[in-house]
């Protein structure tokens, strides 16, 4: 993998730059659809790629590991063969889906011991066969198993968790780096940096993180729940540390307001189930701002969803059609709200890459903020 740097913001420090990966470029800064069983959810691949013009999608190795199961996942020649996305794909680790969705769960030294939330059967993940997992599946990008804290979190522990996150990473690193891709093409391995809301801490992990010299680098622990100024100057911490030639990744962010301040603290990658999550609850995120399609105010607006967004759906059907589908709980409603959210995102991200290359990114994101933020 590898990343240049095309454009910073003069104002701030955003950067526009470009991810080249065996299965394609990615243009950053980006927002990655989450397809947390290998599909995004009630959009299909071909709608991914020509009306959102997806760049790359998240995996969930918790989920594929369960179902389908690496068997299959292997017989099919990995992940972009079985789904037919032949575009780059990132997986996170296990690491977080572990610990919000299985129901019981042992965390040690050696790994976590859990129970699938399909079937209640009892699983173990390590940091060495969570790579061979991702392995397994494919990843363009896989990701270090780590331990996500939980928000509030006590000092000590989230000190405790930050060091076992750390010495997680070095058997991560020392397993992928003894291991090879099983399909022909490269995969690479991004580190974590954790810490949760205290700044020594998420300094120590930052520095830590750094130091392994990786491709790319991930920031979690953020968005469970801090206030957003919280995340946001942690965020800004660890990328003042984190080497600026390197994509940085702010794990599971956010709102569109999220992701532009993100991006004007150098944050490069996105991801967030918001997007297609709240679609499916009614919940429109457009280019002047948030619409409950529920709202009998879009009864007879018969305006399209959003003429700024440049995808089918988005300027095709109107306001009063998508309510009246949002209401009558049609399966169709769900798809249009998901592929104009995603839609949206991916335009919105574009845009800061274009204001980022014309110097005129800090300006342009104080309206946008407020513009997206506004219900209406
Ligand atoms: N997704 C959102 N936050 C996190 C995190 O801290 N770790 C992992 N592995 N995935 C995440």
């Amino acid at each position: 993998m590898k990343f240049t740097i095309e454009a910073t913001d003069p104002k701030s420090k955003a950067r526009a730059g470009l991810v080249k990966t065996d299965h394609g470029d990615i243009e950053t800064p980006i927002f990655m659809p989450v397809g947390t069983a290998g599909s995004v959810k009630a959009v299909h691949q071909r709608e991914l790629t020509y009306d959102v013009k997806a760049q790359i999608i998240l995996g969930n190795t918790y989920h594929l590991y369960l179902r389908p199961g690496l068997d299959v996942l292997e017989k099919a020649g990995g992940l972009h063969k079985f789904n037919g996305w032949s575009r780059p794909i990132l997986t996170d680790s296990g690491g977080y889906q572990v610990f919000s969705l299985s129901g019981t769960r042992k965390i040690a030294e050696e790994g976590v011991m859990f129970k699938s939330h399909i079937d209640g059967s009892k699983h173990h993940f390590s940091p060495e066969n969570v790579m061979d997992i991702q392995r397994t599946i494919g990843a363009d990008i896989i990701m270090a198993f780590d331990e996500c804290t939980p928000y509030p979190c006590e000092y000590n522990y989230a000190e405790k968790s930050m060091h076992m996150t750390h010495r997680w990473l070095k058997r991560c690193i020392e397993r992928f780096d003894t291991t090879e891709g099983k399909y022909g093409y490269s995969q690479t391995l991004f580190p974590i940096v954790q810490g949760s809301v205290y700044k020594d801490l998420r300094k120590q992990s930052a520095e830590f993180i750094a130091s392994c010299g990786r491709d790319g680098n991930a920031i979690g622990g953020l968005s469970v729940g801090e206030p957003a100024e919280m995340m946001y100057e942690m965020t800004e911490l660890v990328t003042d540390i984190l080497p600026t030639d390197k994509p940085r990744y702010l794990m599971g962010v956010g709102t569109p307001a999220n992701i532009l301040e993100g991006i004007a603290l150098g944050v490069d990658m996105f991801d967030c189930v918001m997007p297609t999550r709240n679609a499916r609850n009614g919940m429109l995120f457009t280019s002047e701002g948030i619409m409950n399609m529920r709202n009998e105010k879009w009864k007879d607006d018969f305006s399209p969803i959003d003429p700024n967004i440049n995808s089918y759906v988005s300027t095709f059907y109107s306001k009063a059609y998508l309510r009246h589908l949002t209401v009558s709980k049609e399966i169709l409603a769900a798809q249009i709200a998901s592929i104009h959210n995603l839609s949206f995102y991916l335009w919105l991200v574009g845009q800061a890459r274009e204001k980022i290359q014309t110097g005129e990114f800090a300006t342009w994101k104080d309206m946008m903020v407020k513009k997206v933020s506004t219900r209406l």
